[in-house]
């Protein structure tokens, strides 16, 4: 045994082929994170680093919380794995009922998975399932954003409007199509929460349909706020024309609410704080506080009953997961949310969500910043990119960040902040100082 350890080299970072990094670059000068409580994570020399993205837009109830640990152990020791085909286990079921009870609009059914990722091709393959099984199996055609980003399946990469999945893999699913995304800078920067204008963007969905009939559309895909690429707010008035113009046509509307669910935005989900309901949701994230991972599509009572014809012992969908309703999911996922209700944590960031507007807006006007958006507990610095380096300089950002104590996250050269919805607005004024003061620094 000893042996084994001693073969086992912990500073040896070269078997790990990392996701979403650049593996050379960081294998020369790793940053890492050995332990978190609470706002903090520590680095292994036990360094304290404030946590500016709740890990990665997850940790929504903050690190470590004593709950979940618990009620994870607990269930591991009680049932560590039970089948989910044609076998139950009572605590997914009941953690089906306790997110059923706060779905927005109605949004009525539950179906677990394990990913965001995963979420979004269950949600784009119940969207088809449910066009056949109502006699429409021509519908198959998917209609996503431009800049919209949708995990990493074929599915979610063919909906997503991200070039780097084009360049990269080439291969997409046949029939998809993408409206054009709503970030208007010479309209809109520097605007608080939600910008005025855009709206009529959502009007492209018309052309979409003129273009390719109805008739052959089963779905369409969109953030309600797109976070990974960048942190754009939907304009004014933009969600509620695109689910009238789906209406209008029987198309399905999906929301990814991977990052917006539970209390990003300061409600339960964006489709609560904008008051569109879409026919199904995808989440993941913030379900368990990203204890265990987990996602979930929820769906409106009537794709589920469209399905649930023909002979009673035939499988209805034939989709699921090995680890779909994952017992230790389920117990951090109860947890979770028996926290979100009895710290009051949604309305807490609704509460925080002026302040924190007001710290990130005073960051205009350090130098190279050219855009600042918000909504709830979420941020988006823009910087101008350096010429002929795009990305560096916000990746200098995020290094002096680091270095001084804070994480952030970057995409391209925008800076996306998005705290633990327990954060203090001390903390809140660090973050922001230290973000400057990096900014400042990055020529
Ligand atoms: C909107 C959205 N959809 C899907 C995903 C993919 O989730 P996962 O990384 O859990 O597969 C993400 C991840 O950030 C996301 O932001």
């Amino acid at each position: 045994m000893t042996a084994a350890i001693k073969t086992a080299d912990p500073n040896n970072l070269e078997a790990l082929w990392m996701p979403f990094t650049a593996n050379r670059q960081f294998k020369k000068k790793p940053r890492m994170l050995a332990g978190a409580k609470g706002m903090f994570y520590f680095t292994p020399d036990g360094r304290e680093i404030l946590d500016g993205t709740s890990g990665l837009w997850c940790v929504n109830a903050g690190h470590g919380r004593q709950k979940i640990v618990d009620a994870i152990a607990k269930q591991a020791a009680t049932m560590d794995y039970a089948p989910g085909f044609q076998m139950g286990h009572p605590i997914s079921f009941e953690f089906a009922s306790r997110l059923q009870a706060i779905l927005p609009g109605d949004l009525d059914k539950v179906f677990f998975t394990n990913s965001g990722s995963e979420s979004v091709d269950t949600a784009l393959k119940i969207a088809l399932a449910y066009h056949r099984a109502k006699g429409q199996g021509q519908r198959v055609r998917f209609i996503g954003r431009e800049r919209g980003y949708h995990g990493v399946g074929f599915g979610g990469i063919s909906v997503g409007g991200i070039v780097a999945n084009r360049k990269q893999f080439g291969l997409q699913l046949p029939y998809t199509d993408h409206l054009p995304h709503t970030h208007l800078p010479e309209k809109n920067s520097f605007v608080r929460g939600q910008p005025e204008h855009g709206a009529e963007l959502a009007d492209v969905l018309e052309k979409l349909v003129t273009l390719h009939d109805a008739s052959t559309i089963a779905a369409v895909i969109v953030e309600p706020m797109a976070g990974s690429t960048g942190v754009l707010i939907p304009p004014k008035g933009y969600l509620e024309r695109l689910r009238a113009i789906c209406d209008k046509y029987g198309i399905l509307l999906i929301f990814d609410e991977v990052i917006t669910g539970f209390g990003r935005l300061g409600s339960s989900f964006a489709a609560e704080k904008f008051n569109v309901t879409p026919d199904l949701m995808t989440v993941a994230k913030g379900i368990t506080n990203a204890a265990v991972p987990m996602g979930a599509v929820f769906a409106r009572k009537e794709l589920y009953d469209a399905l649930m014809t023909g002979p009673e012992n035939l499988i209805e969908l034939f989709h699921g997961y090995t680890y779909s309703g994952h017992p230790l999911a389920c117990a951090a996922g109860l947890a979770t949310l028996d926290i979100y209700r009895e710290e009051g944590l949604f309305q807490r960031a609704a509460d925080l969500a002026p302040y924190w507007e007001d710290a990130v807006h005073s960051l205009k006007g350090k130098r190279n910043v050219i855009d600042i958006r918000n909504m709830g507990l979420v941020a988006g610095i823009e910087l101008s990119s350096r010429p002929n380096q795009p990305t560096a300089r916000a990746y200098d950002v995020l290094v002096d960040c680091f270095e001084s104590g804070l994480l952030v996250r970057t995409t391209g050269d925008i800076v996306a902040m998005s705290p633990p919805l327990i954060v203090e607005k001390p903390q809140i004024d660090r973050m922001i100082d230290t973000l400057g003061k990096a900014i400042e620094r990055a020529a």
